[in-house]
């Protein structure tokens, strides 16, 4: 089958690339991505090479260009990963997030209605629900946990998910989505936090940590999220939503502590700075449903994948090294060259 996915010059639509290549060798794969700050083509160097793979350079909102692009490779099932993805940016400049992150996959379920594209599958996130109170432990998000966001983010990525089931309901579109909890591993942008704390660590910069860290976030090796959005395309069950999370929370300051730990940098870089705006507290997903339905279970133990994440980034210090040296050091002076230092 040919699968077409967008975003996938990105953090976890390459990983799906080359997860869907090595798995699937009997598929044709086309990419979609518009490319902007958070695209790397470099990234797709090798899938470049495999005559199954096809990319374009086109921006989701295009209609046109997406319509001349379906007419042409005829997917049989769509992946949705473009998106404007950091909560941060989305405080700064709002209106880019709702234009790709609704708007956007608004024209891609178009697409698909009007080229009769077999399944359409949306991948949302975990924000959608909100946060949980850190001293409820025994609270997790379920499919049914009403949908509650904080940021502009996860508000986009919320009205998206709305969208989808409107089109699934109101036109049969045979849509899946997924919402995951944070991923990490290779090709993670180093805007967000692991990439972020390895990177000024190598560099023995400050480490900056929101507020006083006790944020807790449920981390998933991202070749298993891979994994789960595979599954759900071949096997999930039109109509459906599925949660995908590993059981495996940390606070962001252990996290931080831990990545100091295993590249031999003295804590006495983390430096305490001022919150985020609306900062959520704790995610934490419950997998039951996808484990119970389709089997999946992560593969990847924290230990382990926080391991191989790091030398990769000790092995492809030129990927990131790059992105550090480009318009990205604007970025990072404007959000943390006058933050607030906390005592
Ligand atoms: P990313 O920011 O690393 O990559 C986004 C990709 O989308 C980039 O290649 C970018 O060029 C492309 N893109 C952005 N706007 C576009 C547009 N208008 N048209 C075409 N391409 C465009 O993001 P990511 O972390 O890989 O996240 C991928 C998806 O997974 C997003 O939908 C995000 O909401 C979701 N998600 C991410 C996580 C996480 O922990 N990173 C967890 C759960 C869900
Ligand atoms: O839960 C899934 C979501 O995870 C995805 O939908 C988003 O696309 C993805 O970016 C991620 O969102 P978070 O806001 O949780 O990730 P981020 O890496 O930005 O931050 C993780 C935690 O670390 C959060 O509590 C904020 C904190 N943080 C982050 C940065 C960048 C810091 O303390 N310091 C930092 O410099």
């Amino acid at each position: 089958m040919t699968i077409l996915l967008t975003g996938g010059a990105g953090f976890i639509g390459a990983n799906f690339i080359y997860f869907e290549l090595k798995n699937h060798p009997e598929d044709r794969i086309v990419c979609l991505d518009a490319l902007t700050y958070a695209g790397n083509l470099t990234t797709l160097a090798e899938a470049l090479k495999n005559p199954n793979f096809a990319f374009y350079k086109v921006n989701i909102c295009d209609r046109p260009a997406v319509y001349e692009i379906f007419e042409k490779e005829q997917p049989d099932a769509v992946v949705n990963f473009a998106a404007e993805s950091h909560v941060d940016r989305s405080i700064e400049t709002p209106e880019i997030f709702l234009q790709t992150n609704i708007l956007g996959t608004q024209v891609m379920m178009d697409a698909c209605r009007r080229y009769g594209t077999k399944r359409y599958h949306q991948v949302s996130t975990d924000e959608v629900y909100g946060d949980l109170p850190l001293d409820r432990p025994e609270l997790f998000f379920t499919e049914e946990t009403p949908i509650h966001t904080s940021s502009p983010y996860s508000a986009s990525k919320a009205s998206a998910d709305l969208l989808v089931g409107a089109y699934c309901r109101t036109f049969g579109l045979p849509a899946t989505i997924s919402r995951c909890s944070n991923n990490y591993g290779p090709y993670h942008f180093p805007e967000k936090l692991i990439p972020l704390m390895i990177a000024n660590a190598l560099n023995d910069k400050p480490l900056p940590v929101y507020g006083k860290g006790e944020n807790v976030r449920d981390w998933l090796y991202v070749e298993d999220h891979c994994r789960a959005i595979d599954l759900i395309l071949r096997k999930g069950t039109v109509g459906e939503v599925y949660n995908v999370g590993g059981h495996n929370e940390m606070r962001n300051i252990d996290i931080v502590k831990l990545i100091c730990r295993k590249l031999g940098k003295p804590e006495s870089l983390i430096t305490f700075v001022a919150d985020r705006k609306g900062h959520d507290m704790r995610y934490a997903i419950d997998p039951s449903k996808i484990h119970r339905e389709l089997g999946w279970l992560p593969e990847t133990k924290f230990a382990d994948g926080l391991d191989r994440t790091i030398d990769w980034y000790l092995t492809h210090r030129d990927w990131w090294e790059t992105i550090l040296s480009g318009e990205y050091r604007n970025y990072y002076e404007k959000m943390y060259g006058n933050r607030e230092t906390l005592g």
